[in-house]
């Protein structure tokens, strides 16, 4: 679906103090924005109109947020949505405008980020020589890697199975583990839930959402991610690994 232009988006960010598209210039320098940089820092990729993102922060002052997206339309109903529900105080959160793609441009391991949220990315499941833009594949993960603190976590949720279930291969693969999973969040119990506008319109349609919480292990893998294709065979093995290993974890929960 094409979304109208909004005019009134860009000027009111450039007027917005918590607002920068010259990411490159705070590489391993963001904490430095936040009147309070010792507390954690978590990241959002691929915010969109920040609908869970605002009452996440709202609900967590204590938590300097850095949220992500490449369109300056959406980002402009992210910051109305954040001042609306932070009460106008919003120096815990920063909106830039940046494609993720080139995510290590923009942030370095100064930057020690403790989590990371990815929501209802594009799926890209159509062709398989798509798979590579997603913000799940081994080319994203492994740039995460570089500015995520030692055991930092990466929070997923879609309502995309292939999606979903090609994600948890490619975070094996690139050193992350399993601490959180369950395949229909809100039967979970998991609390608490945010929730985002593309995880209501699914809600809404009766479409179970995916949720998984992955943790960075130290053993950085020795691979080249720029040409990774997931194979059926590979995706396959590597399931039938990972959903044994969660069984035998969480025998009985
Ligand atoms: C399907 S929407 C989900 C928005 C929101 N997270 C939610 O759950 O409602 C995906 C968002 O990711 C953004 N996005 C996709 N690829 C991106 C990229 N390479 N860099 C930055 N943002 C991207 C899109 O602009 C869009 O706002």
């Amino acid at each position: 679906m094409h979304m109208r232009k909004k005019k009134w988006a860009r000027p009111e960010l450039q007027a917005c103090p918590f607002f920068t598209e010259d990411g490159e210039k705070w590489k391993n320098r963001w904490r430095e924005r936040f009147p309070h940089p010792e507390r954690p820092l978590h990241l959002e990729m691929g915010c969109g109109k920040g609908v869970s993102t605002a009452l996440m922060a709202a609900d967590t002052p204590e938590i300097n947020y850095v949220v992500c997206d490449l369109s300056a339309d959406v980002l402009g109903d992210a910051r109305r949505n954040l001042v609306r529900a932070c009460g106008g105080d919003v120096s815990h959160v920063q909106i830039l405008l940046t494609d993720i793609c080139f995510i290590d441009r923009v942030f370095g391991p100064e930057d020690r980020a403790e989590r990371i949220y990815i929501h209802f990315c594009n799926p890209w499941t159509e062709k398989p020589k798509q798979a590579k833009r997603r913000l799940t594949h081994p080319r994203q993960l492994l740039q995460y890697r570089r500015f995520l603190t030692e055991r930092g976590e990466i929070w997923f949720k879609t309502d995309d199975d292939t999606l979903f279930q090609d994600s948890r291969v490619y975070l094996d693969l690139c050193g992350f583990e399993t601490v959180y999973l369950t395949e229909d969040l809100h039967q979970s119990g998991f609390a608490p839930n945010y929730i985002s506008e593309h995880e209501r319109k699914y809600m809404d349609l009766g479409v179970p959402i995916r949720f998984g919480i992955f943790r960075m292990k130290p053993e950085a893998p020795d691979f080249d991610p720029t040409r990774y294709r997931l194979t059926p065979g590979v995706r396959k093995a590597a399931l039938e690994r990972l959903n044994a290993e969660w069984k035998m974890n969480n025998q009985g929960q």
